[in-house]
């Protein structure tokens, strides 16, 4: 059964795989789809035109998205060597809570462990919504 823990070093390892030449910042992430004993690893890709540039937490929706389809999200960790940790930007949450309850908890992490634990809807109470 895939864990909190397992989801931890999963993470840590997309982060090893970063690609951060400009920033030099790396950042990884892993999303557990609610049901499913799976997760699903993201990591920064940045590139030569900023903009272009890729967030750890949507890379880790969007290979989830793609190896499953629709999913909801039970958790989410994301490690950075950040102190205090970093929270996903805000493009990431508004992207995170189109497949996570606004309970579903965020857990922060740098690279020796998870060091907060928030839910969603605690960094982003408004998401957008389309209706
Ligand atoms: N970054 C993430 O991967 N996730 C976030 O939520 C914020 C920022 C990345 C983007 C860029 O490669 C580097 O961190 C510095 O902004």
């Amino acid at each position: 059964m895939a864990s909190l823990e397992e989801a931890f070093a999963v993470a840590r390892q997309a982060r090893d795989n970063a690609y951060a030449p400009y920033s030099g910042f790396r950042v990884g992430a892993a999303v557990k789809p609610l049901g499913r004993d799976e997760l699903y690893a993201g990591c920064n890709v940045e590139n030569a035109s900023y903009g272009a540039t890729i967030c750890a937490e949507r890379s880790a929706v969007v290979h989830m998205v793609s190896m499953r389809g629709k999913s909801r999200i039970e958790y989410v960790v994301v490690v950075t060597d950040a102190d205090p940790p970093s929270v996903p930007c805000a493009v990431c949450l508004q992207v995170l809570a189109e497949f996570c309850a606004p309970e579903t908890m965020i857990h922060l992490a740098d690279t020796q462990r998870i060091r907060k634990s928030i839910a969603l809807k605690e960094l982003l109470p408004q998401p957008f919504v389309l209706v």
